[in-house]
């Protein structure tokens, strides 16, 4: 193997024997081409860049046979490159990334005069899975034509992996976040995707409110992050039904729009949606990511409680219903997954907690994390969590990205909920 391929596999065997094309364009986000050349690469892929005249004018196209340890296709020679990758030498995916406004207009119409556009306009009526990574200034994103051509290339089947937009530009999304739409195309995450297609997934998100009077309440700090990975982990699995119940404050991602989304204030409202969905019968699995408020107030004050009037006051609280507990009472035959936050504990505690609150709780896995910690958990972009089955050994996920670890949680259900269940 080339030393320049030497982090091959470096991060996972997930993409082993899968032959990627990465299409690079003409945006400035082309600095992240290579970044994300290399993470497919950790995970064992073998990359082969393909770059526009204009990305290659950008930027030096030794830069990809540096990060990719291949040859850059930067034109289309009597080689018939553009037939070569989707037929003899044929690859599993293609990625462009960043995707400009241009190419991407380009794609949609059918138009292929330079290598990126050549070689998608050969391959979109095959099965090769195409995802695109735009990247481009607000206005560029705004443009009707290019929604238009968005909309026309998703019909297709065309994956989008958008960034947020920030300082008016729309960013391009995280290596991270291609890895993972490639994962759910090709991965060894496949097989599970194939699973997802037959299952309903239920998921929680967020704190919930208990009102204190009108004004005030009790919440927590959840910031609802780890469910939207869950909900997205089974939108990108390709999962038979996907609805979110949230608590408030939490930031739904756009594509949201699509699906069931129940918005919720107080632990009782979580539970009853999770009640009246559930009776729905759409559901196999409920993943409760949430964070309900384990205490309410017995009688919570009309209007505002006075300051003025008031140097101090108690509140009584009660112990509100376990959304998990009710839920898997009244629906057994649903696969129950509830987060069991806890804090500072080592992970022979977090396992031992987690083992009670299958008992306790009757749900069939638990995913223990310690909140203490500043760098994961509660509102934190990253995650370390143990995986406890009722029945099974323990898995435990290492620290990586919530999208990372909301993947391995939806693969490690599907696994064992259709096989053994
Ligand atoms: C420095 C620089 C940065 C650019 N960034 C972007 C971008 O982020 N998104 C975009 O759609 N166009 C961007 N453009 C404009 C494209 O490069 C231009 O539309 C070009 O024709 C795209 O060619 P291609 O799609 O064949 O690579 C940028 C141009 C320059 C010079």
């Amino acid at each position: 193997m080339s030393h320049l391929k030497d982090i091959t596999g470096s991060d996972g065997k997930e993409l082993s024997g899968k032959k990627i094309a990465l299409c690079v364009t003409a945006s400035v986000s082309i600095t992240e081409a290579p970044r994300i050349a290399r993470t497919l690469m950790r995970h064992s892929a073998e990359v082969i860049p393909v770059l526009t005249a204009e990305a290659a004018e950008l930027v030096s196209p030794m830069i990809f046979e540096w990060s990719t340890g291949n040859s850059p296709i930067t034109k289309i020679t009597g080689k018939v490159e553009h037939v070569e990758l989707v037929t003899s030498s044929r690859v599993d995916a293609i990625v462009i990334a960043p995707c400009t406004a241009n190419t991407l207009s380009k794609i949609a119409s059918g138009i292929a005069d330079d290598p990126v556009s050549t070689l998608v306009c050969t391959s979109l009526g095959t099965n090769i899975p195409l995802i695109i990574v735009p990247a481009m200034h607000e206005p560029m994103m705004k443009n009707p034509f290019i929604q238009e051509s968005i909309a026309r290339l998703e019909k297709l089947g065309v994956k989008f992996v958008k960034g947020k937009i920030e300082e008016s530009k729309s960013k391009i999304a995280s290596s991270e976040e291609v890895l993972n739409a490639v994962l759910s195309a090709i991965g060894t995450k496949t097989e599970s995707s194939d699973e997802l297609e037959n299952l309903g997934f239920l998921i929680t998100a967020g704190p919930t409110r208990e009102a204190i009077d009108q004004v005030r309440f009790i919440s927590n700090a959840s910031s609802g992050k780890m469910g939207i990975a869950l909900t997205q982990a089974c939108l990108d699995g390709g999962a038979k039904e996907v609805c979110l119940i949230h608590g408030p404050g939490v930031n739904l991602p756009k594509e949201f729009r699509n699906i069931r989304v129940r918005s919720v204030v107080s632990t009782e409202d979580m539970l009853n949606s999770v009640l009246e969905e559930l009776a729905t019968g759409k559901y196999d699995v409920f993943i409760s990511a949430a964070a309900p408020g384990d205490y309410a107030l017995v009688s919570p004050k009309k209007g505002k409680i006075s300051t003025s009037e008031n140097d101090h006051f108690s509140i009584q609280l009660e112990a509100t219903k376990k959304i998990v507990k009710v839920a898997k009472e009244r629906f057994p035959e649903i696969f129950v997954a509830a987060f069991k936050a806890e804090y500072g504990m080592s992970e022979k505690e977090l396992v031992e907690k987690a083992r009670q609150s299958l008992e306790k709780s009757g749900s069939d896995l638990a995913i223990a994390n310690d909140v203490s910690r500043e760098d994961i958990g509660f509102g934190s972009e990253e995650n370390e969590v143990i995986i406890v089955p009722k029945k099974g050994q323990p898995k435990f996920l290492k620290k990586a990205s919530k999208s990372e670890i909301a993947s391995e949680i939806v693969s490690f259900i599907a696994s064992i909920e259709l096989v053994s269940f």
